[in-house]
């Protein structure tokens, strides 16, 4: 709020504090659309004289909104220092959390969920978590951590579905398996929850919001004046002596305009709050509530709430306008951006993929606009939404309400459909809402109305096919003609933004069937005599898929009393959840600082200290290949060619948005090849009864961690020295390049890690280049530098995981045993293909050279080995895991490279996912389904995985660790490897815990410095706690050692005591521990060795549901069977375990990076780049042990199952190809149908306009008949047509 009357100040209040540093609130993307930055906004309304409270994301708030306002952080929910909240208590202790950069966010979702409902249902914790994401759990132990506080919550999660883990199936396997255990964490420990506790709501603001005599507000900016009005007539005042000033409302369309699209506006005026623009209109006719919502600063979430009331209150057949909306909201973004995005400025900004002008304007709603010179209404079917010039509003007006009339009568149908890449919280793919009415008494189109979003630059309507539509009848005929109209009505261009243009098309027809469908089933429930319906079978996939809440169960095997084999909480988990975790953008403000952004030339602009380039770069610029400024030419997108120092984040990132890299040409380079041989396989292929050959495609996959890489980069006065503060994998890599960068010795330079949030691979390699570049920048200044990178420069410059084309062909005998398989890997290194000891051909292209990803290489290749299995038994005519069990490994056996192994843990894992899993007696069930259901199939899929562990070159699997124990007992342990939220921590610790026999809070782990262990090798490839943990014992014995005569002699004596004894007697206290690593090796020349230092192996089961017509999937179940061996944390494994299955998931089925032909990348935030969100976790998950990201790979393959059932059931060939990712694009353009093949057709014919040489009738089910030069579809009749004639 203002500090004084008049003054342009502003004083800003967080948690009842004035504010200042507060670090619990997180930025991840900056639009909104990953709930990071979570806050409880809270506002009394002087109307109801109610406060609302409600989530929102502080990213998109701007400050000068808050007037009146009261925003509550995480800092003010709980804090270690005072007392925990119940949330982040539970959260923390449910183990919900790795990295711990979501965390304040998870937590102030919840929360506020709980501020406005005590008890809340399960359904309400999965909804108000949709709107954030999380790339380490899998989500599942946060949902469960909100479902503490439902009424029916109990630890064991099949409980709440009235089953039990103790009495069903798994219960069997619970007595089987002595000391098997599913309980993570004790309930009994979480505290109540006290509503009473909760801060009160200030009230000064009560009063303000009560203040009759309300006056303007305005605030004075640099380049920017805001205004809030006191009253609407004050509003159309301002609007029109500042016509271009823009309203701010939710500024959840304005806000990232300004941010990513350098929009800029000197005005804003912000009539948010206004009474006037919030109530609804409800007056009664007498026959009905006249509902005007009267509310264009309605939010999204309380049109939700006032449309329910509508609904519950009228009769059902006169909803239904209402009801389409309600079912979009349901899944338009998360609760944060349902609760500030309002109405209003949803209708005025009329973006394409609106999910609710469509229906709004199918509904014949209308707007109302008011101005200083009057009224008037625009409708909403008009040339509004088409954004034409002459049907906009004029700039000194503003839409204060919205007019939704009711569905007048019963043969009105008006439904509302979608298909987004993610279920919620994604834009449409397309949208299609439509509205028909017949005449009465019959099925004669009396009106009818489509509109269509993405599929052109706004809500389009197909006005001429409507209007060719009147008077017909609704049967096959009709939407035969009306699927070829509207197709040729609505043009996509093959260039459009957003690509898929044959997948929209083919969208926009098969959404318009689904609701030709559903108008029939409407028409046939009003008079079934006269309109019989359609059968059962084709009626399937009408209804979009459930969200479910989520039910699973982890089973472990647990140690004694020994802290080793607990699930101990993460050491850092009540942190995590209470924000005071700190990371490199959490530490406080240093003198001098300077903040660093990815550029060209931009000196002259405000705030600018210095541009940095490849001149400056005292050392070498370009190390290992690796060019830290670019000089001459740019090698790939997203190279850095420098960088601006400014004073603030917003200078430099505002220099920086000057011209920077340019577009270059995908150009293909071969590396060496490096070929592994085992047996004579040409001979082998003579002797075979089939060969087949094949390609599997396999995209690309980003990290998308949630802090994006951050550096702070410290110079020191003397000896060149410099700290780097770090979120790495491998600070001995970062201390490597910033020597080379400055041309110093290593022992100059200090890399410091702490924690960072998330890395999946992802900051092994590049975190060195930034290093440098900081360094240099650094060095140049002398004055500190901060860098951290922007979302969207992340994913360009740091790339992802390698993309991989796979050629196999195989020799096989007809019984599916394999006898020779040739298997050739090409993987897109990007620019610089690191030197690494891999199986494929790596290429050299002009993108961001790729770099590590979890399971490096592994679940790419082995999706091949997958692939040609399935394709084996498709040939052999046998299901797929009969082929795989005949050729699994059945006892002791050799690699392709010779190495030994057993395979006897493998076999057993396999067995119990197909007992536990009752694979058999589901693949039955599904194939009922599926002979029950035309349009929706089931599928499911097992998959084995023998994982190689660790890096195949034996110097990196040694560690080091160094042990101080000081004269308080109190004991300070330090090694090589990172704490990336895997808990790598927590569970040194528990080793220590365990060699020293004393409890584990006696011992601390601050952070790994280059300077406590020097030359630590990278922590990625599950490695980390092995080989640390080897070393933090071999430390911990050798104090034991140094200890043992102390405690021989003193054997009842306390730790304490020892100690002190020991320093009396000038014993050491401080060690250093080692392991040398296994001794792996490879020798490429003969292709043989011992690559890797043991294997683990594991078996995954999955089942889905597809959608034909859409190419949605619905993950149904999941079982993970893991051989762990002894775990020494079964919590974090499992956490582990659930996160990458989930991360596998999403980058075998949903995560697709997009790039323009140049190849620059297009997705480069999570609203371009969708990964799983709470809604597609399955909907049930049972685990045991550890697991995989390859096992993600269980879902790809239940999809090809599925998509087989249907392939079959058309009559189509039966191998085709599914490639990874198997996204709803390709879903649905694997399942041919004749709406597939329409729009194949009708894009062809375009070429010819004028000659359409065919004709193609729908019917519910398709089979496909060849004849001569044309395609032609047969109709399978379900109500007695015949097959027809193609048109000459
Ligand atoms: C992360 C994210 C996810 C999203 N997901 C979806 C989705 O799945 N489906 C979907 O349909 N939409 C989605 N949206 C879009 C969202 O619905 C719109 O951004 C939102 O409705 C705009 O409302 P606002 O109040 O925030 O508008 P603001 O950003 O405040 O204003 C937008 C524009 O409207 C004008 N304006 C606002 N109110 C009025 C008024 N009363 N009279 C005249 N002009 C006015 C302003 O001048 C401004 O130009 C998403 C947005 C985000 C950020
Ligand atoms: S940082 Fe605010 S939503 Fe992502
Ligand atoms: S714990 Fe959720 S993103 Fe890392």
């Amino acid at each position: 709020m203002p500090s004084l009357p008049h003054s342009d100040e502003l004083i800003f209040f967080v948690n009842g504090r004035k504010v200042i540093r507060l670090t619990g609130t997180k930025y991840f993307c900056g639009g909104g659309g990953c709930g990071a930055c979570t806050v409880m906004m809270s506002r009394y309304n002087s109307t109801t004289k109610a406060i609302h409270h409600y989530p929102a994301t502080a990213c998109l708030v701007p400050i000068c909104s808050l007037y009146g306002a009261a925003v509550t952080t995480v800092e003010g929910v709980g804090s270690i220092k005072t007392r925990i909240h119940p949330v982040q208590e539970r959260l923390a202790k449910c183990h919900g959390m790795q990295c711990g950069f979501c965390s304040p966010g998870m937590v102030m979702s919840i929360y506020t969920l709980l501020r406005n409902h005590q008890e809340p249902t399960p359904e309400q914790i999965t909804k108000a978590l949709a709107g954030n994401l999380c790339r380490c759990t899998g989500y599942r132990p946060i949902v469960e951590s909100g479902k503490t506080f439902c009424v029916e919550s109990t630890v064991c999660e099949l409980k709440g579905s009235g089953k039990c883990c103790m009495d069903q199936e798994y219960g069997s396997l619970v007595n089987r398996w002595e000391k098997m255990c599913t309980k993570l964490y004790n309930e009994d420990e979480f505290q109540p929850l006290d509503p009473s506790q909760e801060p009160i709501f200030p009230s000064e603001l009560i009063r303000t919001a009560e203040d009759p005599n309300k006056r303007r507000l305005t605030f004075q900016g640099e380049r920017t004046t805001w205004i809030t009005p006191a009253t609407l007539n004050d509003l159309l005042e301002l609007k029109a002596n500042f016509p271009k000033g823009p309203l701010v409302m939710g500024n959840t369309e304005l806000g990232p305009s300004i941010k990513f699209k350098n929009e800029f506006h000197p005005v804003f005026i912000s009539p948010l709050g206004l009474p006037e623009l919030h109530f609804v209109n409800t007056t009664d006719d007498g026959k009905h509530l006249l509902f005007q919502i009267r509310c264009a600063g309605y939010s999204l979430a309380q049109l939700n709430d006032a449309l329910h009331f509508i609904v519950l209150e009228q009769p059902k057949e006169e909803t239904k306008t209402h009801r389409a909306l309600l079912k979009h909201l349901r899944t338009l973004a998360g609760a944060q951006i349902r609760n500030m995005a309002t109405l209003g400025g949803h209708v005025v900004s009329r973006p394409n993929f609106s999910d609710l002008n469509p229906i709004l304007a199918a509904g014949n709603a209308a707007i109302n606009l008011i101005s200083k010179e009057g009224q008037q209404q625009i409708p909403l079917n008009g040339p509004f939404l088409e954004r034409s010039p002459e049907a906009d509003l004029k700039s000194e007006e503003i839409v204060s309400s919205v007019y939704i009339p009711y569905s007048a009568q019963s043969r009105h149908f008006v439904f509302g459909l979608r298909m987004a890449q993610r279920q919620e919280n994604a834009f449409a793919i397309v949208n299609a809402e439509m509205s028909v009415k017949f005449e009465d008494g019959t099925n004669t189109i009396k009106e009818l109305q489509m509109f269509y979003g993405s599929v052109g630059p706004t809500t389009v309507s197909a006005s001429q096919t409507c209007k060719q539509l009147i008077g017909r009848q609704w049967d096959n005929q009709m939407l035969s003609d009306a699927c070829r109209w509207v197709l040729d009505e609505i043009y996509i261009p093959p260039a459009a933004e957003g690509g898929m243009v044959e997948y929209r098309r083919t969208l926009i027809i098969s959404l318009l069937f689904k609701f030709y469908l559903k108008v029939r089933r409407g028409l046939d429930q009003m008079d079934p005599q006269k309109f019989p319906n359609i059968p059962e079978k084709f009626m399937s996939a009408l209804e979009d898929f459930p969200i479910e809440t989520r039910q699973g169960i982890q089973m472990f095997q647990v140690g004694g009393q020994d802290p080793v084999g607990h699930p101990v909480m993460h050491q850092s988990a009540i942190k995590h959840t209470t924000g005071e975790a700190v990371y490199i953008d959490d530490m406080p403000c240093i003198d001098q600082e300077l903040f660093l952004a990815p550029i060209t030339k931009a000196l002259a602009l405000p705030g600018v200290v210095d541009v940095i380039t490849a001149e400056d770069v005292p050392g070498d610029n370009n190390y290992q290949g690796e060019i830290f400024c670019a000089q001459n030419e740019v090698i790939c997108m997203g190279q850095v060619v420098g960088t601006v120092a400014a004073d603030t984040y917003a200078h430099a990132r505002e220099a920086a948005k000057k011209p920077r890299i340019i577009t270059i040409e995908h150009n293909l380079f071969l590396s060496d090849e490096k070929k592994i041989e085992q047996g004579n396989v040409e001979q082998a292929f003579k002797y075979v009864d089939q060969i087949i050959k094949g390609e599997v495609h396999v995209e690309e996959q980003e990290h998308l961690y949630m802090e994006t890489s951050p550096i702070l980069a410290l110079p020191k006065e003397e000896d060149k020295e410099m700290v780097l503060h770090l979120g790495t994998q491998y600070p001995t890599r970062v201390q490597e390049y910033v020597a080379a960068a400055l041309n110093v010795p290593r022992n100059r330079i200090t890399c410091r890690m702490k924690r960072t949030g998330g890395v999946f691979g992802g900051k092994v390699a590049k975190p060195a280049v930034l290093g440098a570049v900081s360094a240099v920048a650094a060095n140049k200044t002398g004055r500190p530098i901060w860098f951290i990178l922007e979302r969207g420069d992340d994913m360009l410059i740091t790339a992802g995981r390698h993309p991989l084309l796979g050629k196999y062909k195989i020799g096989f005998m007809n019984n599916g045993v394999i006898k020779a398989a040739d298997v050739k890997y090409y993987v897109n290194g990007g620019y610089l293909s690191y030197k690494s000891d891999n199986f494929c051909l790596a290429c050299k292209t002009n993108l961001p050279s790729n770099t590590a990803f979890r399971g490096f290489g592994f679940p790419q290749g082995t999706v091949v080995v997958e692939a040609y299995i399935i394709a084996v038994a498709s040939q052999c005519n046998l299901p797929p895991e009969e082929v795989k069990e005949i050729n699994m490994h059945k006892r002791i056996s050799k690699t392709a490279f010779k190495q030994t192994f057993n395979p006897e843990p493998l076999r057993r894992c396999w067995k119990e996912c197909l007992e536990k899993s009752s694979f058999y007696a589901r693949k039955l069930a599904a194939e009922e389904f599926n002979k029950k259901n035309y349009w929706q199939k089931r599928g499911l899929a097992i998959v084995p995985m023998k994982l190689s562990m660790g890096i195949p070159t034996a110097y990196y699997n040694q560690a080091a660790a160094l042990v101080h124990i000081y004269l308080d007992g109190s004991v300070l342990v330090t090694h090589g490897g990172c704490e990336l939220g895997q808990g790598l921590y927590t569970k040194m610790i528990q080793v220590a815990s365990h060699e020293l026999n004393i409890p584990q809070s006696y011992i601390h782990l601050s952070e790994t410095s280059t300077v406590t262990v020097p030359n630590g090798v990278l922590t990625s490839g599950s490695m980390g706690t092995d080989i640390n943990g080897k070393a933090v014992q071999n430390v911990c014995q050798t104090l034991m050692a140094h200890l043992h005569p102390i405690i021989r002699k003193n054997r009842k004596g306390k730790w304490e005591d020892w100690i002190a004894k020991a320093f009396e007697d000038s014993i050491s206290l401080s060690a250093t521990g080692y392991f040398k690593g296994y001794q792996t090796n490879m020798d490429w020349e003969k292709g043989e060795g011992n690559a890797y230092p043991y294997y683990v192996y594991g078996a995954a089961y999955s089942e889905v549901e597809v959608d034909c017509l859409t190419g949605a999937h619905k993950l149904l179940r999941t079982d993970i069977f893991m051989d762990a061996a002894f775990s020494i944390n079964p919590a974090l494994h499992i956490g582990q375990i659930e996160g990458a299955f989930i991360q596998g998931m999403g980058f075998y089925t949903i995560e697709e990076l997009k790039y323009s032909p140049e190849g620059v990348l297009y997705s480069r935030s999570p609203d371009d780049y969708k990964i799983p969100t709470v809604t597609e976790i399955p909907e049930e998950f049972y685990g045991l042990g550890e697991a995989g990201m390859f096992l993600g790979s269980s879902v790809l393959f239940a999809i090809y199952d599925a998509v087989a059932a249907a392939r079959r059931e058309r009559g189509l060939a039966k191998t085709f190809v599914l490639s990874s990712p198997a996204t709803p694009e390709m879903i649905r353009m694997t399942c041919v149908d004749q709406f597939t093949d329409m729009e194949r057709l009708l894009s062809k014919e375009k070429g010819s306009p004028g000659h359409v040489s065919y004709s193609i009738f729908f019917d519910v089910s398709y089979s496909e008949r060849r004849e001569t030069g044309s395609v032609f579809k047969c109709l399978n009749s379900f109500n007695n047509l015949d097959c027809p004639e193609p048109n000459p």
